[in-house]
């Protein structure tokens, strides 16, 4: 299928049949919007794009790389509040727990991550602690750690603070709120935000209230790469936050954490969540309205407009979403020799030497695709669909990796791997249009 980008396309055909799935996807997108508008009125007015100093400073202590081990608690600290298990933050945060349990990131060390980590720690301590720094970031949940002797030498040693069960347990509370056992959040949601020490009688010593929580530059350091960092084409392989940045969501006062941590609840849904990707794009199809008979040319534009996503629709390299089309008759026979497809996403090598194509759509903007084919027959329906391979990337990875009789100790996990990969697509569009009057 042949594609156009712009920012608005005026319709040259009137739309058929497009109203109800507009309100499908058009309404939970206002609601959305009208949300986070609402939810950014109740914060400071600063824009979220823009760091003071003092946040900046912030950031640069909390996400240090590596992160420094906790070190002992504090000895009036009971053993739940010394605890860094997600479990325990759970007894008296229930509901961030809850959610925190159904997120991406408490299986941030599956067994994608983990069947390639297990085989590095003894071969290649230096790539197992990239990986770490963002999947599990806690010294506590590290094996080795690099230890520096007096004469200046850096070795990997075992850690005496390991964890093998915090390990397991992926990006946990700890990681964004705990640094020598002291707690930071962000300002409670009441006027005016309160920030610094709070409240040392409260459990763990009280918090330290933070506005960095509140901004996109705290999801940084994961979801960014620096501006040295590996890039393709010219383009960084990771560049969320910048292209958040680029787009209008800060002057618009739309934080990460608005569409990401509605009500600051713990959900960090994205592109594994059909209703999420749902609310971000809006999809039409545009069918000539006119007699159609056998022999004549059919021309339907698909436009899928990302109307609210933060970023690129997709940001990352590993997801496709495929824009399908088909032929099939009145009876619902399909016609397999008329199926097109478009594909929108950033396509690189498995070895990442090269980016081969990138359809992804900025923020506001759109993409057409034009359905063409000469009708085989009278009587015949046209069916559009939209399918999100999240794990598009990591299946043919995978799968490459086993063929290949890799994968060593970690060979059973991306077995695993391979198999939830393969069941992560799913259908965010399927509409089908009578080209007669029925
Ligand atoms: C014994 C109960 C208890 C345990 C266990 C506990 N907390 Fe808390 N925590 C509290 C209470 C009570 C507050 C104060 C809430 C308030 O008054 O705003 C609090 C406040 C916080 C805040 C600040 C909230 C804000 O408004 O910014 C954060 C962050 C936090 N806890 C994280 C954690 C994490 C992470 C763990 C586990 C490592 C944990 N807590 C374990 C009881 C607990
Ligand atoms: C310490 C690193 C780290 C920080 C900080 C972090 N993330 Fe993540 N995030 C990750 C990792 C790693 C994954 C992927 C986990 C996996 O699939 O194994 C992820 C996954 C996600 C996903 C799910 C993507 C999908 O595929 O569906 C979303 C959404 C997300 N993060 C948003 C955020 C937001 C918003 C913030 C800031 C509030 C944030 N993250 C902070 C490391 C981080
Ligand atoms: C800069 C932060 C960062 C680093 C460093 C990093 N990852 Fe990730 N990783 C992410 C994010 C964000 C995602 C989710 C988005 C995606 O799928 O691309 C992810 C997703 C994944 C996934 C797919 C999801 C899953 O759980 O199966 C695998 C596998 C993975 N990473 C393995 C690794 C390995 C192995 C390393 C070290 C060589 C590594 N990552 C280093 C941030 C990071
Ligand atoms: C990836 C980083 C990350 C992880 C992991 C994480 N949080 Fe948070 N948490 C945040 C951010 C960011 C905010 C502030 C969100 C905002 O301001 O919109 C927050 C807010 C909070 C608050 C204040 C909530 C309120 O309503 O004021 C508490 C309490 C809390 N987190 C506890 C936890 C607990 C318990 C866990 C684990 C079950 C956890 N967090 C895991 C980043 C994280
Ligand atoms: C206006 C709402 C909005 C904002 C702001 C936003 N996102 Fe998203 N994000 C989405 C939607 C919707 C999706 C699902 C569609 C998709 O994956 O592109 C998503 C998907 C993701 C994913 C899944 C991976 C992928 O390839 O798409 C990650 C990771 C993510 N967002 C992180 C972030 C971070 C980090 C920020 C801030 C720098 C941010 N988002 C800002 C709405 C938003």
């Amino acid at each position: 299928m042949g594609q156009e980008r712009g920012q608005s396309r005026r319709s040259r055909h009137r739309r058929r049949g497009i109203k109800p799935l507009f309100w499908l996807v058009g309404l939970p997108l206002l609601l959305l919007i009208g949300l986070a508008g609402l939810y950014a009125f109740n914060r400071p007015a600063s824009s979220p794009g823009i760091l003071t100093e003092a946040e900046e400073a912030f950031l640069a202590r909390h996400w240090q790389q590596p992160l420094p081990p906790q070190g002992p608690p504090p000895p009036n600290f009971s053993p739940l509040e010394a605890s860094l298990a997600p479990a325990s933050c759970g007894t008296c945060h229930p509901q961030q727990y809850q959610d925190w349990q159904t997120s991406i990131h408490s299986q941030s060390m599956g067994p994608g991550v983990w069947g390639q980590v297990i085989d590095m720690i003894e071969s290649d301590p230096a790539s197992a602690q990239v990986c770490w720094s963002c999947h599990t970031p806690l010294a506590e949940q590290q094996n080795v750690l690099l230890v520096t002797s007096p004469q200046g030498e850096a070795t990997f040693r075992p850690n005496p603070a390991f964890d093998a069960a915090l390990q397991q347990q992926g990006l946990v509370c700890a990681a964004c709120h705990v640094r020598k056992h002291q707690r930071f959040g962000p300002p409670r949601r009441t006027t005016p935000a309160v920030t610094g020490r709070i409240n040392g009688n409260l459990p763990h010593g009280g918090f330290m209230a933070e506005t960095a929580f509140t901004k996109s530059a705290f999801c940084r350091g994961c979801h960014q790469f620096g501006a040295d960092g590996f890039a393709l084409n010219g383009k960084l392989l990771e560049n969320t936050y910048q292209e958040w940045q680029q787009s209008s969501y800060p002057d618009q006062g739309i934080a990460c954490q608005d569409c990401h941590m509605p009500e600051r609840r713990h959900l960090w849904r994205g592109i594994h969540d059909p209703e999420m990707v749902k609310r971000g794009v809006t999809i039409t199809v545009d069918v000539p309205e006119k007699r159609y008979k056998k022999g004549e040319t059919l021309e339907a534009i698909i436009t899928v407009a990302n109307t609210g996503v933060g970023h690129y629709f997709p940001t990352y390299v590993t997801p496709k979403v495929f824009v399908r089309g088909h032929l099939l008759t009145s009876e619902g026979t399909v016609l397999p020799e008329t199926a097109q497809e478009a594909i929108i996403g950033r396509e690189v090598t498995l070895d990442l030497s090269q980016e081969l194509y990138d359809t992804r759509i900025p923020p506001g903007e759109s993409s057409s695709f034009a359905y063409r084919q000469t009708l085989p027959r009278d009587r015949l329906q046209l069916r559009v669909e939209v399918v999100v391979a999240p794990d598009h990337f990591y299946t043919r990875f995978f799968a490459a990796t086993l063929n290949d009789g890799g994968g060593g100790k970690g060979r059973s996990l991306l077995v695993k791997a391979l198999e939830n990969a393969r069941r992560s697509p799913f259908t965010i569009y399927v509409q089908t249009i009578p080209l007669y009057v029925p």
